[in-house]
């Protein structure tokens, strides 16, 4: 690749994951990729494609929180290029200390104008049909975010929580009510305001929130779900892995979960 990681991710970054379960990596794009990458990412939203599903249709329960295209890289060779890229996740990889990584799968995440619902605290992993933890988010933004237009806030340290129960984005119950009487319940949220082209790295367990977006122009984000290499399935219902032949306790792995990097 002839890339230095120790460019992209310091040993500091790393602990900072390790300890706190969420990092911020800026410039992870150079501005040509963010270029292509908005314009690949206009492209898959706006189309009618085979195999990715949008999750505002239908009466889509996402709907005023944020429009969400899930598996776009099945569908546009462009997207294909950022889901997959090997930069991305090889800094997944030296942040987890896995010896390879698996892609689980991408969406879009749009709030648009008028979606005027944050994001609700919640974990990711209890949606995940995984035995083991350590999947993460890549949650890479290709505009400016700060408070007022989505960006995200972590709690520091709530990944040694463990898995929670899992929270409805539409009507969310209060995260920090299964933490009542823990170091959790009052951990200050960490706000992470980002360029364009930077990123945040979150552990599934990590608690997280995204602010609504209350400006007049779109947010628009590349989210990635990376799992370690040999993560097996434990057979709970999920889009992804539901008829796809794979066998409960079994690492999940096959065509549609490429190996995306190996140490
Ligand atoms: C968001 O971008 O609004 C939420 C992202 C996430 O839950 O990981
Ligand atoms: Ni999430």
């Amino acid at each position: 690749m002839g890339e230095k990681m120790e460019q992209w991710v310091t040993q500091e970054k790393v602990e900072f994951y390790k300890e706190n379960g969420f990092v911020q990596i800026d410039n992870v794009l150079t501005a040509e990729e963010l270029e292509e990458l908005r314009d690949c990412a206009n492209e898959a939203m706006a189309s009618n494609s085979r195999h990715s599903v949008k999750t505002d249709q239908d009466g889509g329960a996402y709907y005023k929180v944020l429009n969400q295209k899930v598996n776009v890289w099945r569908d546009h060779g462009g997207m294909a290029k950022y889901s997959l890229h090997p930069r991305l996740a090889s800094i997944a990889m030296r942040l987890t200390e896995a010896s390879g990584i698996r892609l689980f799968h991408d969406h879009l995440l749009w709030k648009m104008p008028g979606d005027s619902k944050p994001t609700p605290w919640h974990q990711d992993t209890v949606k995940w049909p995984m035995n083991e933890t350590g999947a993460l988010s890549i949650w890479v933004t290709l505009d400016d975010v700060d408070e007022r237009n989505g960006c995200m806030m972590f709690i520091p340290k709530s990944h040694t929580a463990g898995k929670l129960k899992n929270i409805s984005l539409v009507n969310p119950v209060d995260i920090f009510e299964y933490v009542k009487g823990t170091e959790l319940e009052n951990q200050r949220p960490v706000v992470v305001p980002l360029k364009a082209g930077s990123c945040t790295f979150h552990d599934g367990l990590t608690f997280h929130y995204a602010h609504a977006n209350q400006t007049d122009k779109p947010r628009r984000v590349l989210a990635t779900i990376y799992m370690k290499d040999g993560t097996t399935y434990n057979g709970a219902s999920h889009v992804m892995t539901n008829d796809q032949g794979l066998v409960v306790g079994e690492p999940i792995r096959g065509p549609l979960f490429p190996l995306l990097a190996k140490a």
